[in-house]
């Protein structure tokens, strides 16, 4: 530096001091102006009263007092990290989106998850695992926002405060009960599916890295002519999938209940990035009436569809602030950009407004414009105003058309249209199937995976008061397989024959 004379020196720390904050070595309040003592508050002599002119105290006490924001009503306790997405695959027959353009890197930002409980509760805990992906794309972010598991314990939105009411820590006591949960799941025969998986050992991945990502719905793809497929997402892990068992997720919790954050964190700062494959199942709309499911339908995987790889991700990079970023990212189904759109499945329809909703709440209206949030591409709308507005690329003209020269709609961008006929209505749907696959899945497991089902289940259900609960749920799981009916019946000490007559009056 002694080779500057001392005013260019002054010139420097100047135009230093207009991109830091002033003092960047000192410890300053929220004005910039330094503290001259973070020790002692300011008093009345030595033995009177704190006085309130001590600015640095009340600032300090204030902002503390307001550290927090709501935290996520589910998804509460979670880990991010950030990384590219690299497509592979030439599928632009199938979609214009652009993040899909053979050979195209986007950036991403990663958040898994646990569902139900709060922000430091336990990793170990069984659980879908969320898995929300943000890919900065050139033409605007797209949020794939999914599950480990690919299948969802409900197929309509309308039931989904109910569900996460039940599994929820009673408001009377404040502890998760089965039988609340299953009090709500013995009327949601549809649940069988997820329930069956949720307590295999996929119910407890033995870490984030472990574990691949799903869709669970149905999206469409539309190419440049609006022609449209329905496609399912599967994040398939590099590093394979592995479980915890009931005794080893103990063990682990009794040491540490916070491993999957921790794990993911050890292999990033250790350069063993994460990577998944990303891998598309397609259906045209026209064979989607000749299955004897709904392929819309939330609880259903579409098995025997192949699948594709259209992709890779690598997560290389750790948030620096885990308030900042993790805790106010904001994934939303309705993140979509031109290209990928949602299906009619109605649970999804429901989502679309859920996320973007509460976190209008949870991160306030300007929320998008914080930096985890924030697209790469320019955002320019009318919108306005706001607690909290940064800014935002603003002229006179705030409103659309005008003659002043406004900003342009642009017709490449138009939804898709879907055929339709009939009137409204509120009804189930009618394919239901709501049995077989939970069956196929149990048939899928080794003898031991099933034990390890039946020991999980049985401890739960165990635990659930009310015979006519616990039967109409062992009804369920002997309609999905008699085999897997009869092994939790005897777990529990249940009238298998009673079970069997219950299984047999219930509809597919
Ligand atoms: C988070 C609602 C079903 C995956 C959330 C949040 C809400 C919500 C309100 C908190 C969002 C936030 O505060 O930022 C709903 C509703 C559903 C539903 C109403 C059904 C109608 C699903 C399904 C999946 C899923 C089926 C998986 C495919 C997630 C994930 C998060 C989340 C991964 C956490 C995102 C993050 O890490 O910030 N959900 N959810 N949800 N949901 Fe759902």
């Amino acid at each position: 530096a002694n080779q500057y004379p001392l005013h260019t020196l002054g010139v420097i720390a100047l135009s230093l001091s207009l991109l830091t904050p002033a003092h960047a070595a000192s410890l300053t309040r929220d004005n910039g102006a330094v503290v001259g003592d973070n020790q002692h508050s300011q008093t009345a002599g030595p033995n009177g009263p704190v006085l309130l002119q001590d600015v640095q105290l009340i600032q300090k006490l204030q902002r503390f007092d307001r550290e927090r924001i709501p935290e996520r009503v589910v998804h509460a306790r979670g880990a991010g990290a950030y990384g590219t997405f690299e497509a592979s695959a030439d599928i632009s027959a199938l979609t214009r989106a652009k993040v899909f353009a053979k050979g195209s890197k986007t950036p991403v930002f990663v958040r898994f998850s646990t569902v139900i409980h709060g922000l430091h509760s336990p990793e170990t805990l069984r659980d879908p695992r969320g898995f929300a992906t943000k890919f900065y794309t050139s033409e605007g972010n797209w949020d794939l926002v999914g599950n480990n598991l690919p299948v969802f314990f409900i197929r309509d939105a309308i039931k989904f405060p109910d569900m996460v009411h039940s599994l929820k820590p009673s408001p009377e006591t404040n502890l998760q009960d089965p039988n609340r949960f299953f009090d709500f799941f013995a009327h949601q025969p549809e649940a069988t599916h997820m329930l069956t998986r949720l307590y295999s050992d996929y119910g407890i991945p033995k870490g984030y890295q472990y574990m691949d990502g799903n869709s669970v719905h149905a999206w469409k793809l539309v190419n440049a002519q609006g022609r449209y497929v329905y496609v399912k997402f599967h994040w398939a892990s590099r590093q394979g999938q592995h479980n915890l068992t009931m005794q080893q997720a103990a063990a682990i919790q009794a040491q540490d209940f916070n491993h999957a954050s921790r794990e993911l964190i050890k292999a990033i700062k250790h350069k063993q990035y994460p990577q998944w494959d990303l891998y598309l199942q397609v259906m045209q709309p026209e064979d989607m009436a000749k299955l004897d499911y709904n392929p819309l339908d939330a609880t259903k995987i579409w098995s025997g569809v192949p699948e594709q790889k259209v992709g890779t991700m690598t997560l290389n990079r750790l948030p620096a602030n885990i308030f900042q970023e993790t805790e106010q990212s904001a994934f939303a189904p309705s993140n979509l950009v031109p290209g990928i759109e949602p299906s009619e499945d109605r649970l999804l329809q429901g989502r679309i407004f859920a996320y973007a909703d509460t976190q209008l709440h949870r991160v306030g209206s300007n929320g998008l414009q914080l930096p985890v949030n924030r697209p790469l591409v320019a955002v320019d709308n009318n919108n306005q105003d706001g607690a909290m507005n940064g800014g935002q690329r603003q002229g006179g003209v705030n409103y659309e058309p005008s003659r002043q020269g406004s900003l342009q709609q642009d017709a490449s961008a138009r939804y898709s249209q879907l055929p339709l006929s009939g009137s409204t209505q509120q009804a189930g749907i009618s394919k239901t199937l709501n049995f077989r696959q939970a069956g196929e899945f149990y048939r899928s497991l080794n003898k031991q995976e099933q034990a390890n089902l039946i020991a999980n289940l049985a401890a739960d259900l165990g635990r659930v008061r009310n015979e006519a609960t616990r039967n109409t749920m062992l009804s369920y799981f002997y309609k999905a397989d008699s085999g897997y009916g009869q092994a939790i019946s005897k777990a529990l000490n249940a009238n298998v024959g009673e079970i069997a007559k219950l299984a047999a009056q219930l509809h597919e």
